[in-house]
């Protein structure tokens, strides 16, 4: 039997809009092509470990608006479980997105019934579910939910995986519930207020009561681990959307982690994903 991982926090609706150019100030372009899609860091998260074939379980919460069937069909179409989903009245979460001709992409997210998922309702799902071996948590929900789920999960001896993600600064004593922690250049840059570079990933992770991983988009990733850094290359690819990349990576990082592989392996497999997911269109779309 697989080990189970559950993941707490937001679900989207993606609205893409792919341009060659950003808009100035003031200005109204023509765009390429535009696609709806599902997203929010946390679904796209439950979704890469569930094809990849993890035993996985979503909280999270949705308003009563159109888009909540869809969503919950779709974490089913994605081998995610749905019975711990929260339903509130009033919108689910939304994130206009721009991508432009390079892949880089820019995101607004409207958090709508994000914003309303409750911390005790959360920690009873993670009571029944039982026997949880991984949890996996961003910034996209309130931060105080995380805190109580985050500071449930350690207390029950379960591996935390926190993606702080967009990024926010994070308390000593929240960190102390992280077994992972794992943000992306921009991220550590703000979580950390130093710069990225070798010397201060090796500063930061002294500083820090978990490990740390620092993901570096083309660059791959890297393990910072007892005073020592370990880079992981990326293979080098034609980047059409990078958006939902990193939450591949975490996905991925999470499934290969409830099964038992090194760090290093699960490193070296959640870039080569990551990397593949860049290559396609849209973000949950470019998994498979
Ligand atoms: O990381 C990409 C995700 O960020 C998108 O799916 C969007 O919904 C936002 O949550």
């Amino acid at each position: 039997m697989s080990s189970k991982i559950c993941v707490i926090g937001s679900s989207n609706i993606d609205q893409i809009a792919y341009t060659q150019n950003i808009p100035a100030d003031g200005e109204t372009l023509f765009g390429d092509s535009f696609q709806m899609g599902f997203g929010g860091k946390g679904a796209n998260q439950a979704v890469m470990a569930g094809l990849l074939g993890a035993d996985v379980y979503m909280i999270t919460c949705l308003g009563d608006d159109v888009y909540k069937e869809m969503t919950v069909t779709n974490y089913e179409a994605n081998n995610v479980n749905t019975d711990h989903i929260q339903m509130v009245k009033g919108a689910s979460g939304v994130a206009p997105i721009w991508v432009d001709s390079t892949g880089q992409n820019r995101i607004i997210v409207i958090p709508g019934a994000n914003n309303e998922i409750d911390a005790q309702k959360a920690i009873s799902s993670m009571e029944e579910i039982g026997n949880i071996s991984v949890l996996v948590g961003q910034c996209e929900i309130p931060m105080e939910v995380n805190h109580e789920v985050f500071k449930f999960a350690k207390n029950n001896s379960v591996t935390t995986i926190f993606n702080p993600a967009p990024a926010r600064k994070l308390e000593t004593e929240f960190l102390e519930h992280i077994s992972w922690l794992i943000p992306n250049e921009n991220e550590f840059e703000l979580i950390s207020g130093m710069e990225p570079s070798d010397e201060n990933f090796l500063k930061f992770n002294k500083e820090v009561p978990c490990n740390l991983i620092v993901t570096l988009g083309e660059k791959g990733a890297v393990l910072v681990h007892e005073n020592k850094t370990h880079y992981f290359d990326a293979p080098t690819v034609e980047a059409i959307d990078t958006t939902g990349a990193g939450d591949s990576f975490i996905g991925t990082f999470a499934y290969e982690l409830s099964e038992s592989n090194s760090p290093e392996a699960c490193i070296k497999k959640a870039v080569e994903k990551a990397s593949d997911s860049v290559t396609k269109k849209g973000t949950q779309s470019s998994y498979n």
